[in-house]
Formats: structure tokens, C-alpha cells, sequence
């Protein structure tokens, strides 16, 4: 184990410029981490492997994000030590059979492109330390308005958009299939507002529009157009009304899991299961997934704007008429055990849509995690990128 870099806790903006001054340098990234409340500051030598360590300068985004609870407590100052490890979660057994506690169930995505650990400070001499994990270095995460996009591939490759569900995150939902994707696509993965490393959706009961909105603004920030768009579940239904709306942006088209035609008796299975008390009793490891997605304190409120949200959706159908208009090559897929939607929809989107190719994954639940990656990842980089 190495120091990879100490974190420092600041309580206003003037003690980052007093780093700023004092090292004669700025930070060579800032990063928000929202799921943490916290805006990173690090400074050093570009975090490259083997460098001296870094300084990370903490910054709470909220009163209630765990820097803001330090800071309260303790005053701004000395926060952490990170200790880079080669094999995370082989470390992560090895530190609790000393019975050293760690202070989340499971590493999660931290700044700068590191897994992360937290060890409860009881157990380490009163000093919070952090078992940091490099992955994939070319993964940069960027701030478009607020949303956090994670870029990575080859500059030179096509792009790629990925969407993932609603209640999902790149993290929890598209990252696999993007490892896969990255090697031929410059890949850009959003996270949607309000949902793991975005900033909050303002509004209380979010309409379509912002999430097309949030979509729209990856071309902005970008640059891009004719790009090729993949979308999970919600995701697939914003690029699907994308390409009805801006079929300047969207080059070549796969959606997966996807529905946008909703009845209610859909629209109940889906908001059933996002009742917080009871995801919270009956499916604590899922509970606390979402939590940690998505920010121990935002995460209900996202639920309460999704329930809104789908409650609108058999309002909001885009119509055969609609899809008739993509003009661009699509594939369809889904699964045949979908618990949300009926195949009947994935065949009713290779009706309407010209041209659209079916695929539909005998066996298969609603949940992307369900696919089999390397395959299906296979198939739908093959078709996206046959231009
Ligand atoms: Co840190």
C-alpha cells in the first residue's frame, strides 16, 4: 500500500485559492462527486501512476454531505488518507479479517477514476483512511450543466451516447457493456439529472422534456451530431423521442427494455416497487445500492420524482405516427421475461419504426445487468458502428 494522496477538508472557497497561492499552482482537476456532496480539488502531479502523492481539497456541496458534518464537528482541515491498493476487494477481505470495519458494504466510485473504501476510523487510530483502486484512467468524468458525462475510448473513435434506466446510473447499469463499447467508440455516458454523479433535477415532477433536455445538452457540450445513441429502459425512451425530434443528432439507434407507449397497469408495476419503506424492509441490499448510487440523502427524493414522473407517462405516448419518422438504422431488443414491459411493445417499436431490427433475449428479466455482456455488447457495438 502507497499514500496516494491526503485529503484536506476546506469550509470555504478562500482556503482552496490559499493551496492555490501556497503551491503556485491550480488544481489539475476539480470533480463533483454529488452521490457524496462533495466538490474534489487535487492537486499534484495528474494523478499519474507512480507520482508523488496528491492533495485533494474537499468541498461540501450540501449541509447534510459528510465533508459538511466534518467540517461542522471539527473545523476545516486534515480529512483522510488514501492508500492505493492493486486489488480492492481482495484488500477490502483482507483489512476486515483484522477486524477492521469498512464504512460501506461494497467499494463504490470515488473522484479522479478510483474505486473506493472508506475504513471506520474506531478501528485505524482515529484517522479516517481510504483504500483507493485506478480503474480505467481514460475515463473522464465532465460537467455538462450540472450532468456528469463519462468519457472514455479513443479520440479518434465515433461516438457513442449512453443512457441508462431511470433509478439507474452509468455505474450501476451501462458500465460493463461501455468497457466493451470503449475500445471502438469514443463513448459518452450521462448520468441523468438527479440521478448518481448529476447535480439534482430542479423540478419536483420531471417531464420528458428534461430529459431529452439532458441529452440534448451532451451533443451541445460536445459537439456532436449523427452520433450513434444506445438507451436502457428510460433511456431507451428519451433516444427514441431524440431521434423523433432531432434526427440531426442521432446517427444509428439501439434501445433496449424500452416502452413508450404506457398503460396504468404498467405504470402500477412500475411505481410499486419504488416504495421506499418497503424497499428499505424487504430489499435492504438493493435499498442501500440505491443510496449509494445515487446519495444516502437524495435518493428518496429521486424516488418521489420518478413515481410522479411515471404516474404521467400514459399521457405522454410517442405514437406509431412519431416512430414512423426515425429514419435512422435501429435495433430493437428485450427481454422475454421483462417484468415491467410486455414483448408486445418491443415488437410494437419494430413495427413502427422503418427498417428496425428485433431482437428479443429468450429468458431475460427487465434489469440490463441480466445480459450477457460480452455477447450482447458484441451485437449491439457491431450494429452501431456498421455506418
Ligand atoms: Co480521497
Amino acid at each position: 500500500m502507497t499514500l496516494e494522496h491526503v485529503g484536506i477538508a476546506t469550509s470555504s472557497p478562500d482556503q482552496i485559492a490559499l493551496f492555490e497561492h501556497l503551491l503556485a499552482t491550480a488544481p489539475y482537476k476539480s470533480e463533483r462527486v454529488e452521490r457524496e456532496g462533495v466538490q474534489t480539488h487535487f492537486f499534484g502531479d495528474g494523478g499519474r501512476p507512480g507520482a508523488a502523492p496528491k492533495m485533494e481539497l474537499l468541498e461540501a456541496t450540501r449541509p447534510d454531505s459528510p465533508v459538511a458534518g466534518f467540517v461542522g464537528k471539527r473545523g476545516p482541515g486534515l480529512h483522510h488518507l488514501a492508500f492505493e491498493v492493486g486489488d480492492l476487494d481482495a484488500e477490502v477481505e483482507r483489512v476486515q479479517t483484522l477486524g477492521i470495519r469498512t464504512l460501506a458494504d461494497a467499494p463504490k466510485p470515488g473522484a479522479d477514476g478510483k474505486r473506493i473504501v472508506f475504513l471506520h476510523p474506531k478501528d485505524t487510530a482515529g484517522v479516517l483512511v481510504e483504500l483507493v483502486e485506478s480503474v480505467r484512467p481514460d475515463r473522464q468524468w465532465v460537467e455538462a450543466d450540472g450532468l456528469a458525462v463519462g468519457v472514455s475510448g479513443p479520440d479518434d473513435a465515433p461516438p457513442l451516447l449512453v443512457l441508462h434506466g431511470a433509478l439507474g446510473s452509468t455505474d450501476l447499469e451501462t458500465d460493463r457493456l461501455i468497457r466493451v463499447w470503449e475500445k471502438t467508440f469514443q463513448v459518452y455516458a450521462l448520468d441523468f439529472a438527479g440521478h448518481g454523479r448529476s447535480a439534482d433535477l430542479a423540478a419536483e415532477v420531471p417531464n420528458w422534456d428534461d430529459y431529452v433536455s439532458d441529452a440534448i445538452a451532451v451533443f451541445d457540450r460536445f459537439g456532436l451530431a449523427d452520433a450513434a445513441v444506445f438507451g436502457f429502459s428510460m433511456g431507451g425512451a428519451v433516444a427514441l423521442a431524440l431521434a423523433v425530434r432531432r434526427p440531426d443528432l442521432v446517427g444509428r439507434l439501439a434501445i433496449h427494455g424500452a416502452n413508450v407507449q404506457w398503460d396504468e397497469a404498467e405504470v402500477e408495476a412500475m411505481v410499486g416497487p419504488m416504495d421506499v419503506d418497503r424497499m428499505e424492509r424487504d430489499h435492504p441490499f438493493w435499498a442501500r445500492r440505491l443510496a449509494e448510487t445515487h446519495g444516502a440523502s437524495r435518493w428518496r427524493r429521486l424516488v418521489a420524482q420518478l413515481i410522479a414522473f411515471t404516474r404521467g407517462l400514459p399521457g405522454l405516448h410517442l405514437a406509431d405516427s412519431e416512430l414512423a419518422r426515425i429514419a435512422c438504422p435501429t435495433r430493437v431488443s428485450a427481454g422475454d421475461r421483462d417484468r415491467f414491459f410486455d414483448v408486445r411493445h418491443a415488437v410494437g417499436l419494430y413495427r413502427a419504426i422503418p427498417g428496425a431490427q428485433l431482437q428479443i433475449i429468450p429468458g431475460l428479466d427487465h434489469p440490463i445487468q441480466g445480459v450477457d455482456v460480452p455477447t450482447f455488447a458484441a451485437e449491439v457495438g457491431a450494429f452501431l458502428s456498421d455506418g
